[in-house]
Formats: C-alpha cells, structure tokens, sequence
C-alpha cells in the first residue's frame, strides 16, 4: 500500500492495532499475575484524589486513556523482549512507511530484541549515504550498528507532502511525548471503529 491520505494512515494505524493485541494477548496472563502481586501489597488508591486529578486531566488532554496491563510496570517488572522485537518488526512492515524514530540506532537493538549478528545482518540490508570520499563527493555503502534506522521522508515538507499535510511525528520518544504514554498509544491505535448509525465522518482533506 502506498501511503498518501489519512485515511491510509488511520486503516494502517487500525490494522496494526489488531497485531498489537493479539501480540497484548499472549502476554496477558503474566501480567495479570503481576497485578494480582501488586493488589496483594495494597495498593489502594486514594479515590477522592484520583477522581480530582482525572478531570482536571481530561479539561488539558481530552478523554483518559484506559490503563492497559503492561508488563513492564510493576516494581518487579522489567521490558518483554519477546513483545519489543515484535513491535520492532511491525514498525518496520507498517509504521516506517511514514514514521522515524531518529534516536533509535540499529545498535540499540543488539541485545534487547536481536542478537548482534541478526542486526548487523539488517543494517547491511540498508545503503547509506556517506562521504565525503577523498574526491569529495558523498558515496553509497551498506548500513552498520552504528547508523540510526532510516527515515521514510528526507525532511518535514516532503513528509507533509506525500500526507495530504499532515506531519507523521517521529516515534522515538512518543511515550515520553504524550500524556499517558504507552496508554494513550496504544489507544490511540485500537480506538478506530466504524462510526455510529447516522453519524457522518468527512472525507479526509486531500
Ligand atoms: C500512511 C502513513 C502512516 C503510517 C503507515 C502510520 N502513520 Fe502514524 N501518523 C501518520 C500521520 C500523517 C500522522 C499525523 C496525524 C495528524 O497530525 O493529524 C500520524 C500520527 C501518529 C501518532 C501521533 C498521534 C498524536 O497524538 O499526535 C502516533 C503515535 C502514530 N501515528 C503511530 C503510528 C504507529 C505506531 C504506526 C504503525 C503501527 C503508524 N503510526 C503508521 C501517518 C502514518
């Protein structure tokens, strides 16, 4: 699929959705045993006080995020490596068609979701523009650990451009970059649903 209108961007946001839960599913039932962990320590919240904070949230950034049970929060807890190559290898069949993610280079994943040899491997896949050569021009050569992962669009306008203007943000710090983080996120992705009996959505604008 070629990417070119919102549209595109909200069905591939949707469809890789669907991979992320099924994905969510096979790590459910251990992350539902860190939570029981967690209640069992006593956790109880303060309701009065989430409730103040909440609406006062929702006036700043819209409608809460549900909390999803992700793995890597708890005391305890520490990153599914499993759940990070998948997301790394659905990035790369969906999400990099229009997104970057400068601040990752392939070197980050050695040892978090492949082995050095299979990024190697993955970075060789990819030219590069380097240079200057000792003629002073600028030359092609195989990508290495050191290289961030490449980007679709060589600069804003020509990501705008190819997106009926509409800016793809950079995706390294996104979590960072939103409120909720990885909640907001993953809703954002799951939340795409056909609209309601007699509601009219608009064509998108390009
Ligand atoms: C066809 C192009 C395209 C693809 C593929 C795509 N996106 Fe997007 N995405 C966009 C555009 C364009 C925007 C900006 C929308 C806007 O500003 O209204 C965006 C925005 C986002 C945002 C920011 C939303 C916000 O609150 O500002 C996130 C997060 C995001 N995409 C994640 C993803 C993920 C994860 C994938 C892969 C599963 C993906 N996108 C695939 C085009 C795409």
């Amino acid at each position: 699929m070629l990417p070119g209108t919102l549209a595109e961007a909200h069905s591939v946001h949707t469809s890789a959705a669907a991979i992320s839960t099924d994905a969510q599913k096979a790590g459910k039932s251990r992350s539902w045993l860190k939570r029981g962990g967690l209640a069992a320590l006593g956790v109880a919240s303060a309701t009065g006080f989430g409730t103040y904070a909440l609406a006062e949230e929702e006036s700043e950034h819209g409608l809460h995020a549900p909390d999803y049970p992700w793995n890597h929060e708890g005391y305890f807890s520490s990153y599914d490596h499993a759940s990070i190559r998948r997301g790394h290898q659905v990035y790369q069949q969906v999400c990099a068609a229009c997104h970057s993610v400068q601040q990752i280079h392939f070197r980050n994943l050695v040892g978090v979701a492949y082995t050095e040899d299979e990024v190697k491997e993955m970075a060789g896949e990819i030219e590069v523009t380097d240079g200057p050569n000792e003629e002073g021009e600028d030359y092609e050569r195989p990508g290495r650990l050191a290289d961030p992962l490449p980007r679709p669009y060589r600069n804003e306008e020509a990501a705008r451009y190819a997106n009926g203007g509409a800016y793809p943000p950079d995706l390294s710090l996104i979590t960072k970059a939103r409120h909720n983080g990885a909640n907001y996120v993953f809703a954002l992705l799951s939340g795409y649903r056909e609209p309601p009996a007699g509601v009219h959505v608009s064509k998108p604008i390009c």
